[in-house]
C-alpha cells in the first residue's frame, strides 16, 4: 500500500529557546530576548477587555492597528501589513519573490528563520562574512550573482547585537541591484541611541525594493501575542497580500499592540532599563574574563574562550540552578551563549550564578 507523500523541504527546522513550559526547572528565562518589563499595563487591559468578544473573527485587514501604526510613524496605512510576528512576514516575502533556481544572501550570522524561509521555497542561501561579528556590506556586494533575488538583514542583529551604520546601509542598497529586494529588519531599534544609525524605517520609506519589518514581541512585550509588520511600497504590499493567509493576528494581538505602541512611557522605561544593565552586565562580563562585543540591542553574545570552562558547560550549570540562556551551536558561533538581559534582579542572578561557576569573586 502506498501513503500520502508529503514534499521533501531541504531547511533546518527552527529550535525554538527552550520554553518555560517545558523546562520547570527555568525560573528565569533569558533566552528569546524577550522584553525585561513585560507589556504596558495599558496593553494588558485592552487584552482583557477583548477577552468579552472572543465569539468574533478579529478584522483580517487589521485597519484599526494599521491606522494607529500610521499615526505613530508617518506612514501611508495601505503600506503595511500585518503579520503572526514579524516570523510571519518573512514567510510571506519568501513565498511571493522566490523560486527555484534564486539565491539569497544573509550574513553568516543572521536570525535563523531567514535562511529557514528561503529554503522551504526552493532558493539557495549564501552566507556572507561578517567583521569582528558585525556584517559587512562589502563582502554582500561581493557575493552578488545573477541570480540574487532577496537580501536579508537584521538591523541590529541577532544574535549578535551589533549594528551597520546608516551610511553603509545606503551604500549597500546602492550596489546592489535595483531588482533586488533587500528586507531590513528592524526587531531591536529602539535599543540604539548611536548618532550614525538610523532604523530602515526611516531610511528606507520611500523605497520601492525594500521591505522593513518591525516587531512586537521584542520591546513591547508581546511575543506570545505573535504581532509584527511590514512596510513596503504598494506593489510589493499587494503581492504579500495575495499570499497572506486571512485573519492572520488574533483581535487580542490586533488591541494589545495598538495600546502598546501608544504608551511611549512604558516603552523608554523599558529602553533605559536595558542600556543600563547591557553596560553593567557588559563590565562584569569583562571582569570575569568573558569576551563580548558591544551590543546595541537587549541581549549579549558571550564566549569562554579566556576562561577554563566551556560554553556547553556554563549552560548546563546555569540550566541547574534554573536560569536559561541560548546556545549558540545553531548558529555555527562557537564557544559562546546569547544572554538576554531580564529584570534587576534575574541579572543580578545570573551574574552572581557566573561568578560562582567561574571561581572569582
Ligand atoms: C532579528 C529578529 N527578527 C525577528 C524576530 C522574530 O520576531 P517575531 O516574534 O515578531 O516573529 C526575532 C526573534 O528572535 C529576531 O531576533
Amino acid at each position: 500500500m502506498t501513503f500520502p507523500k508529503p514534499n521533501k523541504i531541504v531547511a533546518e527546522k527552527y529550535v525554538a529557546g527552550m520554553s518555560l513550559f517545558k523546562s520547570k526547572l527555568a525560573k528565569i528565562k533569558l533566552s528569546a530576548n524577550e522584553s525585561a518589563l513585560g507589556p504596558s499595563p495599558k496593553s494588558k487591559k485592552e487584552y482583557l477587555k477583548v477577552a468579552k468578544s472572543f465569539a468574533r473573527y478579529p478584522d483580517s485587514d487589521g485597519t484599526f492597528l494599521r491606522k494607529t501604526l500610521s499615526d505613530k510613524f508617518k506612514l501611508d496605512k495601505n503600506r503595511i501589513i500585518l503579520g503572526s510576528g514579524s516570523d510571519q512576514i518573512f514567510e510571506l516575502v519568501c513565498k511571493s519573490f522566490l523560486k527555484k533556481g534564486d539565491d539569497v544572501i544573509v550574513p553568516k550570522y543572521s536570525f535563523i528563520i531567514y535562511r529557514i524561509y528561503s529554503k522551504m521555497n526552493g532558493a539557495k542561501v549564501i552566507y556572507s562574512k561578517e567583521d569582528n561579528f558585525t556584517v559587512s556590506v562589502n563582502d554582500i556586494i561581493n557575493k552578488v550573482t545573477k541570480k540574487t533575488k532577496i537580501v536579508f538583514l537584521a538591523n541590529p542583529n541577532n544574535p549578535t547585537g551589533t549594528y551597520i551604520k546608516k551610511k553603509d546601509l545606503l551604500f549597500l542598497r546602492k550596489k546592489l541591484r535595483s531588482n533586488i529586494l533587500l528586507v531590513v529588519d528592524d526587531a531591536y531599534f529602539e535599543y540604539v541611541k548611536q548618532k550614525d544609525y538610523l532604523s530602515a524605517l526611516k531610511i528606507f520609506k520611500n523605497y520601492k525594493n525594500v521591505v522593513m519589518t518591525r516587531t512586537f514581541s521584542k520591546i513591547y512585550g508581546l511575543a506570545g501575542l505573535r504581532v509584527g509588520w511590514g512596510y513596503a511600497s504598494k506593489e510589493i504590499i499587494n503581492a504579500l497580500n495575495k499570499v497572506k493567509p486571512p485573519f492572520n493576528v488574533s483581535r487580542p494581538a490586533l488591541f494589545a499592540a495598538s495600546a502598546a505602541i501608544k504608551d511611549s512611557l512604558w516603552l523608554n522605561k523599558e529602553i533605559k532599563h536595558v542600556n543600563k544593565w547591557n553596560k553593567k552586565m557588559f563590565n562584569e562580563f569583562k571582569k570575569m574574563k568573558i569576551e563580548t562585543n558591544k551590543s546595541y540591542s537587549n541581549f549579549l553574545l558571550v564566549n569562554f574562550d579566556r576562561v577554563k570552562i566551556n560554553s556547553s558547560k556554563v549552560f548546563k550549570l546555569l540550566a541547574k540552578t534554573g536560569i536559561l540562556v541560548r546556545k549558540m551551536d545553531v548558529y555555527g558561533i562557537k564557544n559562546s551563549l546569547r544572554i538576554t538581559i531580564g529584570k534587576s534582579d534575574e541579572n543580578r542572578k545570573l551574574i552572581s550564578k557566573m561568578k560562582k561557576i567561574l571561581n572569582v569573586q
